[in-house]
């Protein structure tokens, strides 16, 4: 057992209790223990009322009404674009473009920004240690433009080699792609450094920031980022809406990235204009509903605070790492420094393949993912097929822990 200290600076109970979801049973008598909270996380009843009030309410199109609702929607849809610019201390709104998800927001960035900026002459950084969003586009951007692509190799402890970035920096490099904190290793990597690094040799930088912006406080004016994505799922807010931060003059110079209406200013059979930031980005019509309920979600962490949520954590992350180490043979990867990551933890398990220890964890309550987490370049770097990932947020407990341990022990006994 350990012989950790276990505090919080979080009251737990109190936020479990605004999650009606947790407070259910897998089967009788075994309460569910979510830790799959990489892949999308749980939502207060804050997010949902506010969705559910606004359809109840509100529901129009945005933007091209004259009518009350039609008005209280833009309001609540532009109001949530600011909302989501005060969070990340985004210099302007104009600057927030609303996408379906953080994939999307990179795509938007490889398809317009570097179709028109990389040519066969450039070369391309990203690493062994990103998500597939961060990583396909940038490889088949390359092969289309005939561009060299570099990766930044993992160093043996998890994080990433930065005398090797060091090294690949050179004046062919046009733009570096970089994860804020790894879904896998759960490395929280020093992109400040690694983004000026670029911008000395004149890069644009793109960063990846899906498991950074919902576990803790991101500015992304003190970063330098120039473009960075995230996706709401992972934050508390609803599927359906992310978002892509971009400096201006980079954003005001892009093509748009999809066509139609709302992204438009004239239309004649001559050819068209482009409306302006950010609607040149955003075709059709948007995500309102879940615009609104990504608001609420920011509302919900921010009254945390941010630097609470990083704190509790990593208290749980600490606490399972230590635990982890208890169960004879379990290997986890990344830095084992819990202050070095995010609340995530991937493992092996001795003959048991992941998706068996997630069948068995399963059937003990507890939820986990198994996999590559959509990071093969990762486990590649690992020689291994697969991981067992539990990753943690902020309704979840040291005891919750201790049911993941329970549960990876039947897995040692069954697997042997
Ligand atoms: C680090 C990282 N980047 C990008 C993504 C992609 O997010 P989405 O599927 O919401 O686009 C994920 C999702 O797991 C992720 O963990």
């Amino acid at each position: 057992m350990s012989t950790n200290v276990l505090t919080t600076p979080l009251d737990v109970e109190a936020i479990r209790a605004d999650f009606p979801v947790l407070h259910q049973e897998v089967r009788p008598g075994v309460p569910l223990v979510y830790l799959d909270n990489a892949a999308t996380s749980q939502k207060p009843l804050a997010v949902i009322d506010a969705m559910t009030n606004y359809y109840r309410m509100t529901n129009a199109n945005v933007h091209r009404g004259i009518h009350k609702l039609a008005e209280d929607a833009t309001v609540a849809y532009e109001g949530a674009r600011e909302r989501i610019a005060r969070f990340i201390n985004a210099e302007s709104a104009v600057q927030i473009i609303y996408t379906r998800n953080a994939t999307e927001s990179i795509n938007l960035v490889a398809w317009t920004w570097g179709v028109e900026n990389i040519t066969a002459n450039d070369a391309i950084i990203t690493t062994e240690m990103e998500h597939h969003a961060n990583f396909v586009p940038w490889q088949v951007l390359a092969e289309r433009k005939g561009a060299e692509i570099r990766y930044v190799p993992l160093a043996e402890d998890g994080t990433l080699d930065l005398d090797a970035y060091a090294n690949m920096l050179d004046e062919k490099v046009k733009l570096v792609a970089i994860v804020h904190g790894s879904n896998v290793v759960g490395t929280i990597n020093p992109i400040e450094e690694m983004i000026k690094a670029a911008h000395d040799v004149g890069a644009v930088t793109v960063i990846d920031g899906a498991q950074s912006v919902p576990h803790m406080s991101v500015d992304v004016q003190a970063l330098g980022a120039d473009f960075f994505a995230f996706s709401s799922h992972k934050m508390l807010g609803p599927t359906g809406i992310g978002v892509l931060y971009g400096k201006r003059h980079l954003l005001e110079a892009m093509p748009p990235y999809m066509v139609g209406g709302n992204m438009i200013s004239k239309v004649t059979v001559e050819g068209s204009k482009w409306n302006d930031l950010p609607y040149k980005f955003e075709a059709g019509t948007g995500a309102i509903a879940e615009a609104v309920g990504l608001a609420a979600a920011i509302d919900y962490l921010d009254n945390i605070g941010m630097d609470v949520v990083h704190a509790h954590e990593q208290a749980v992350t600490a606490y399972a790492l230590e635990r982890l180490a208890e169960v004879p043979g379990i290997t986890v990867i990344g830095p084992l420094d819990a202050t070095k990551r995010g609340g995530l933890t991937s493992f092996t398990v001795p003959n048991a393949h992941p998706h068996d220890v997630a069948e068995i964890l399963n059937t003990e309550g507890v939820a986990i993912r198994a996999g590559r987490h959509c990071a093969q370049p990762t486990h590649e770097h690992y020689c291994i097929n697969a991981t067992a990932r539990a990753s943690y947020y902020i309704y979840n407990t040291f005891d919750e822990v201790d049911r993941l341990i329970t549960g990876l022990y039947k897995v040692r006994e069954m697997f042997g």
